[in-house]
């Protein structure tokens, strides 16, 4: 049995809502989060511009996948009036960091305006809830844990600036037109498929084969990042749908585990799960210019208002990663964690 049957992610209600529209529907998150609404019984619009090159997911009884740029504000404004959803799911985005350093008026124009089309769509048609994926970015650099109404927010990279941007255009248009808007802070999100996920692919690679030592090369292996598998997420993001017309009109929360490790733990985690003794060297050509060193978050507030948890630890979640790309030896199975 692998990781992917035995770990079961905490199962939201079915959010109020019939119609869901859902930007992002193609990616890594928001493909998950599609299949859930799906599952929950809601309609489901999926719309994606296939930026990242995943393809959107297959039409049926629940699902309407719809090709469509946010930026494109004739055609959003067509969209929600042709399908009139009751909420939407905000995860389309350039969610890439070096992209969005490199090119940033890429990242304001699909972060930012496209925002800003989706959400006079919205208006138009009266379409009253929406949930938006923000960043654990958007805090300052504090050691954590950092929570909602607590730790500062302050952007400190393009990325950062975009979604900090996001949260108080959503704010503002909730206000105006009398919506409920909730943002939830994301944090690092790990599993199979991530087209903008690099770092474990980088490990794995440099982990598998026939050398029971392995020598590993990476950047500052110091920062510590809060990790959380993109199943706990995906269920996440649609318990505060469910949550949304419950809780009040304008809220933020954060959707993390609450525990961290840093990069060299985490290569050392993967070379227990693969029965590898890996020894790290750190290039100064590979560090980042800009990296923060820590970003826990604290999940109680998501957990208390929506009965979410996440269900996978880190060995798990890398565990379900190694098994979905083929690595994991059968010897090394029966070493796994039940998730918490
Ligand atoms: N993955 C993480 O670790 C993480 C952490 C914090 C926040 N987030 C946020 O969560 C959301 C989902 O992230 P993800 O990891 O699934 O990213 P992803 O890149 O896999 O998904 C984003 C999707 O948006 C689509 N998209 C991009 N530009 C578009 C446009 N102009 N019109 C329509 N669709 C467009 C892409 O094709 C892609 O399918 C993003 O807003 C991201 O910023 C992600």
């Amino acid at each position: 049995m692998n990781m992917n049957e035995l770990c079961v992610s905490f199962q939201p209600p079915k959010p109020p809502f019939d119609v869901v529209l859902v930007t992002g529907a193609a990616g890594f998150i928001g493909s998950r989060a599609v299949r859930l609404l799906s599952d929950l019984g809601c309609r489901v619009i999926a719309v994606d511009n296939g930026y990242v090159k995943l393809p959107l997911p297959a039409a049926s009884a629940q699902i309407v996948p719809v090709t469509a740029d946010i930026r494109d504000r004739q055609l959003m404004k067509q969209i929600f009036a042709d399908h009139r959803p009751d909420a939407v799911l905000h995860l389309a985005a350039v969610h890439h960091i070096p992209t969005c350093e490199r090119d940033p008026h890429l990242a304001f124009d699909v972060n930012v305006m496209g925002t800003q089309s989706l959400l006079e769509a919205a208006e138009a048609v009266g379409t009253g809830s929406i949930v938006m994926a923000s960043s654990g970015a958007v805090y300052v650099w504090d050691s954590g844990p950092l929570i909602e109404g607590e730790t500062a927010t302050g952007a400190s990279d393009v990325y950062s600036i975009t979604k900090l941007a996001n949260e108080y255009q959503v704010k503002g248009w909730a206000e105006r037109v009398g919506a409920r808007a909730h943002l939830v802070r994301l944090f690092n999100t790990i599993g199979n498929g991530d087209p903008n996920g690099h770092l474990i692919p980088d490990i794995l690679a440099q982990i598998v084969g026939g050398d029971e030592r392995p020598v590993v090369r990476l950047g500052n292996t110091k920062p510590k990042r809060d990790y959380i598998y993109v199943n706990d997420v995906a269920s996440g993001f649609v318990s505060a749908l469910a949550y949304i017309k419950d809780g009040p009109p304008i809220d933020t929360f954060n959707l993390c585990t609450g525990r961290e490790l840093s990069v060299a733990e985490l290569v050392h985690l993967m070379g227990d799960i693969l029965g590898k003794e890996i020894t790290i060297e750190s290039e100064l050509s590979r560090f980042r210019r800009v990296d923060r060193l820590q970003q826990l978050g604290n999940p109680e507030k998501l957990e208390r208002k929506t009965g979410w948890k996440a269900a996978w630890d880190a060995r798990a979640a890398l565990t379900a990663i190694v098994e979905g790309l083929g690595y994991l030896p059968a010897a090394s199975r029966s070493n796994t964690s039940h998730p918490a």
